[in-house]
């Protein structure tokens, strides 16, 4: 592929603006400046650097960014940073069918919320991962204002009804860790779900935080506001998943 196109396809900017890069010296591949645009090479593995930053080439971009406290998934926020600022200009940038799109969040975080969440720029992954069907477990981890009862734990398996509902909705999984810390895995999500079940038992989350998705754990070394690619074999796990698997 052309170094342009490379550049173009990882949300560098316009075709124009990458052939600049491209002209002024700022890309160098395996250590060597490339100054013409037209110069090609095999994508698969491919390593670069645009103004002293390296990056590799991925077709499609797949990562996980650990939420921190006070930011919202939106693109547009209303009251706390986005978290997309937490990204790379090139990552918001990623064009697709010819517009800038740049990656997603598939599903969100509420802005007090911290913890796992996934992006890609894969439109089929971010419907495969929030069909029905496929429902992932999510587990999360929750600091309560109140005890934590057995009663509550069994009310919250056994299923209980939200406002605008009529079907119960049950946690997958629970289990009380700690005097007012709870762990509860949901395969569905609601607005707000986890803080509404909590209501719906008589008590109250106050902090909340999503440790895994189907099969992928946040790391323990990567800090609040991080972000990290997915490995090949990460993608291909989640995309396996299937509702009521860990
Ligand atoms: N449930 C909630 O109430 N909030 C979240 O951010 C995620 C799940």
């Amino acid at each position: 592929m052309r170094i342009e196109d490379i550049l173009y396809t990882q949300g560098f900017g316009t075709r124009r603006v990458c052939a600049g890069l491209i002209q002024q010296g700022f890309v160098r591949v395996e250590g060597h400046v490339v100054d013409d645009p037209g110069a090609g090479f095999e994508v698969q593995g491919l390593r670069f650097t645009v103004q002293g930053t390296e990056w590799g080439y991925h077709d499609k971009a797949y990562l996980m960014l650990h939420k921190p406290a006070g930011t919202e998934c939106s693109q547009k926020p209303s009251t706390y940073p986005s978290i997309y600022t937490l990204l790379p200009a090139p990552l918001r940038q990623r064009p697709n069918k010819g517009a800038v799109q740049g990656v997603q969040a598939i599903g969100r975080l509420d802005q007090d919320t911290t913890g796992l969440l996934l992006l890609t720029d894969d439109g089929q992954f971010i419907h495969r991962m929030g069909s029905p069907r496929h429902h992932v477990p999510k587990v999360y981890e929750i600091g309560a204002k109140h005890a934590v009862t057995q009663g509550q734990v069994d009310r919250l398996l056994a299923g209980v009804v939200l406002d605008d509902d009529p079907k119960p909705v049950r946690a997958a999984a629970c289990e009380a860790t700690g005097p007012s810390a709870m762990r509860l895995t949901l395969t569905e999500g609601k607005y707000h779900q986890v803080k509404r079940m909590l209501a719906a038992v008589g008590n109250r989350v106050e902090t909340l935080h999503r440790s895994s998705i189907g099969p992928l754990a946040l790391p323990d070394d990567l800090a609040p506001g991080q972000w990290r690619w997915l490995e090949p074999a990460q993608v291909d796990a989640l995309r396996n998943a299937r509702a009521g698997q860990p």
